[in-house]
């Protein structure tokens, strides 16, 4: 019977095909875990997409570098999992974090509410840990979902979510503590203790990636574009240990020195002043007094390149005519901004061009997109998200370095060109 025989031959053909497939799929390395970040307009914020839970839910949660850990807004009647277990207060997780504390809970038992729990505090949350998931990735695309079986976060009891992006269940902590996201997901998954964020500039979304190994974009192809980021230590403050401060040395506007205090630029014993990085303020924000030097020389740089200053429109300081001013491929040609960062001398420098540092109000007007942070700060220099825009951003946890390419915009990329081809 040639069709029996036909069929089987089929058959084994069907089988040797699918058996293929993984096969050829775990050939590609898997060297991080990647999720897309949006941009809400509503709260100027963004979030980053993470499963949760059994059965897994898909959540939105705010990115912010500068939170101790994720939370999750989660009272009984939201929070249905199978996989939820609070964190005892006696485990090392919990006592890795100097703020934790031991809670008991007197409400009906469930998430959130259990005794001799861990709890974080402010208010007093209880620590709970549940599986979750994010996509896999080679470095060039994402790739099948992986569940990872536990990550801890506070069950937070908040009814009113109004200040956080649309959608958003609660925000992602990626700051440097051992609870936060990244910790987490270096421990469950023995990635190289790096993460890279690339806020997008537009509606598109962006790429966070967990984990070391190259990071390749769809165009420019084949180029690994986090083996030619410039690098700066990450510096600790004394009392924000967690938060991420970078040493700006000075600041220049096409190679005008902007006169700065420097003891402004140092983080003092109380842990004011220097300069850190938020994922939460929009416009960077800069004391007073360097504020009023940076526009000031901004202003006559510009001046001599014959743009000139027109009515200022909140919150901005300084806004600008750019008719006639000429169009490069990094925004109009406006005076570039250099932050000379501690590092290897000269060659450290982050350099802000007109698509991180001009804000188009109206046709030809745009205004300096920095703000007055006020007399006394906590940081000098908050460095906000329209700054990191198109920027790709890697913090080496390992070894204490931010890596950053400047506008990708001079690599004929953006942060809107990682291939996603699979979602949660
Ligand atoms: C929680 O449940 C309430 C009522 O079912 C619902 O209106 C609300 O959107 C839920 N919140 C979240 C964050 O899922
Ligand atoms: C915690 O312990 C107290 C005292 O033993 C008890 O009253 C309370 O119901 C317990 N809470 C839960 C959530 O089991
Ligand atoms: C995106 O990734 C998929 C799967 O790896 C690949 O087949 C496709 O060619 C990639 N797309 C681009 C534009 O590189
Ligand atoms: C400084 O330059 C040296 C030699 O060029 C290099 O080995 C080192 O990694 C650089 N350090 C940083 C922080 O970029
Ligand atoms: C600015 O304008 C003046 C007068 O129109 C002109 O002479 C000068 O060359 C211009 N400078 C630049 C840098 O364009
Ligand atoms: C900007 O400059 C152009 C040309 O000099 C002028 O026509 C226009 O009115 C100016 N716009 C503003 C808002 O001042
Ligand atoms: C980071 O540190 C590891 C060892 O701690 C070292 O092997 C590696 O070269 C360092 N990388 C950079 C970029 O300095």
């Amino acid at each position: 019977m040639p069709s029996l025989i036909l069929r089987l031959v089929l058959i084994a053909a069907l089988i040797l095909c699918f058996c293929q497939l993984p096969a050829n799929a775990s050939r590609k390395r898997q060297t991080a875990l990647v999720t897309p970040i949006n941009y809400d307009s509503r709260s100027t914020s963004y979030t980053m997409e993470i499963g949760q839970r059994a059965p897994m839910r898909v959540l939105q949660l705010m990115l912010d570098i500068e939170q101790d850990y994720m939370w999750v807004s989660c009272d009984k009647r939201n929070y249905s999992s199978s996989t939820y277990r609070p964190v005892a207060c006696g485990s090392t997780l919990c006592k890795s974090y100097e703020h934790s504390r031991c809670t008991n809970c007197y409400g009906p038992r469930g998430p959130g509410c259990n005794n001799h729990t861990c709890a974080v505090p402010n208010p007093s949350f209880e620590l709970g840990q549940d599986t979750a998931a994010l996509l896999s990735s080679d470095g060039s695309s994402s790739g099948p979902v992986a569940r990872i079986r536990r990550i801890a976060f506070a069950c937070a009891a908040i009814g009113n979510l109004s200040f956080l992006p649309r959608k958003a269940a609660g925000v992602a902590g990626m700051s440097s503590s051992t609870l936060a996201l990244p910790a987490q997901l270096f421990a469950a998954e023995h990635f190289s203790r790096k993460f890279a964020m690339c806020l997008p500039g537009g509606q598109e979304a962006g790429v966070l990636s967990f984990g070391g190994g190259p990071l390749v974009f769809v165009s420019p192809a084949g180029v690994d574009l986090s083996s030619g980021l410039i690098r700066t230590p990450l510096i600790k403050n004394p009392v924000h240990s967690s938060a991420f401060y970078i040493g700006v040395q000075r600041v220049e506007v096409n190679g005008v020195h902007v006169p700065i205090d420097a003891d402004k630029l140092r983080i003092d014993t109380k842990g004011r002043g220097g300069t850190k990085l938020s994922t939460v303020v929009q416009y960077t924000q800069l004391a007073t007094p360097i504020y009023n030097s940076l526009v000031g020389v901004f202003t006559n740089v510009a001046k001599k390149m014959n743009i000139s200053r027109v009515a200022s429109v909140a919150p901005f300081g300084a806004c600008f005519n750019l008719s006639g001013v000429a169009f490069t491929h990094v925004g109009p040609a406006v005076p570039t901004i250099n932050l000379v960062l501690q590092g290897n001398g000269s060659t450290t420098v982050w350099s802000i061009f007109a698509v991180n540092s001009m804000v188009e109000i109206k046709s030809k007007v745009s205004c300096l997109g920095f703000v007055d942070g006020g007399l006394d700060p906590t940081a000098s220099i908050v460095i906000g998200t329209y700054q990191m825009q198109d920027n790709l951003l890697q913090f080496d946890l390992a070894n204490s370095t931010l890596g950053f390419s400047s506008s990708l915009y001079l690599k004929q990329t953006a942060c809107s060109n990682f291939n996603f081809t699979t979602s949660l």
